[in-house]
């Protein structure tokens, strides 16, 4: 039994120079209202849904990217809209979200 329900991981690398990465799509700013929607949904904790920081996946050319455990679907995202589909759909209704899973 794992302590999370879900454990999520949030690509923020940022990279120097112009190289694409996913923070260059605001991943931080978007694991901050993650983390928020959780805590304010009442999931955090054990048994709960957990969002965390991540340095690159290795799925760059695909970011801004997360991937959800212990499930391991990766999705891309590009705003609050889109997190709160993967929360309300995956995270808390145990649906996939299949248009932006990549
Ligand atoms: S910079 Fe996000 S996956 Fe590499």
């Amino acid at each position: 039994m794992s302590y999370f329900k879900h454990h999520a991981f949030i690509c923020c690398n940022q990279r120097d120079g112009g190289e694409n990465c996913c923070n260059n799509f605001g991943a931080d700013t978007l694991h901050k209202y993650a983390k928020e929607r959780i805590a304010e949904l009442g999931l955090k904790g054990k048994g709960g849904i957990r969002f965390n920081k991540a340095g690159c996946l290795g799925r760059c050319d695909e970011g801004p990217v997360l991937v959800v455990y212990p499930e391991e679907v990766w999705y891309t995202f590009v705003d609050k809209a889109d997190i709160d589909e993967i929360i309300k759909e995956h995270l808390i209704g145990g649906r996939v979200v299949e248009r932006l899973r990549i």
